[in-house]
């Protein structure tokens, strides 16, 4: 079993001090940078776009790990590699074409996720897993950071772990809303690999602990 990675949400960053706070990632123990892009058509919000990330991506020392909620994200998948996504996540419920969509995605260099809401059953993903490096099941609805973190996530998570084994898949499992350092080892132990974290570990005093924390489960 890989020890699990963790990739701080940028959405609950001080945007007025966003270099600082992207520093504070770097020095840390995370793994990625989670870049929140919302269309305010898929969600209703709207958070930042390629100006912003093309500025992170000039300071950061970790793979940008880059979560699409916007629709028909086939429009901007070369863009995203231009702009310097590593990992490049789109929506279960916004491709029509998801097939295309994640072969695009690969084929351009970039590691393929597919996000899906909390009420898309995972059973749905099973003939794309030989095609993706991850899956991001949302835990929350997604739009916006500080929600709390929806239980049934927990059998989602069993189910997609097990599915993943039975067909010697090679993807990793994505978790994102309301994660903290309270239900992060639970999490890990249902079959996690990676923890998004946004308002746990900016809103709180000292975040480069929060994630040393976070990466350091008990
Ligand atoms: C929600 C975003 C999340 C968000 C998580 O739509 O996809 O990545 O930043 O924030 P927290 O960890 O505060 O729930
Ligand atoms: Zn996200």
């Amino acid at each position: 079993m890989m020890n699990h990675l963790v990739s701080p949400s940028l959405l609950a960053a001080d945007f007025g001090n966003l270099a600082r706070d992207v520093e504070i990632i770097n020095r840390s123990e995370a793994d990625w940078i989670h870049c929140d892009i919302m269309d305010g058509m898929f969600v209703p919000n709207i958070s930042f776009g390629f100006p912003v990330i093309e500025h992170v991506k000039k300071i950061a020392r970790k793979p940008l790990d880059v979560h699409l909620m916007i629709v028909d994200p086939d429009r901007y998948l070369v863009k995203w590699k231009e702009t310097g996504a590593d990992i490049l996540t789109v929506q279960y419920e916004a491709c029509v074409h998801l097939h295309r969509t994640v072969s695009e995605i690969r084929k351009l260099g970039m590691k393929a996720g597919v996000a899906v809401n909390p009420h898309t059953p995972v059973s749905l993903l099973k003939n794309i897993l030989p095609y993706i490096d991850m899956v991001l099941i949302m835990t929350v609805n997604p739009g916006f950071g500080g929600q709390s973190f929806i239980q049934e996530s927990y059998s989602k998570i069993s189910e997609l772990s097990k599915m993943i084994k039975t067909g010697g898949h090679n993807v990793l499992i994505e978790v994102d809303g309301g994660i903290d350092t309270k239900n992060a080892s639970k999490l890990v132990e249902t079959g996690v690999n990676v923890l998004v974290a946004g308002n746990s570990v900016f809103g709180s005093k000292d975040p480069e602990a929060t994630i040393r924390q976070l990466k350091r489960l008990e």
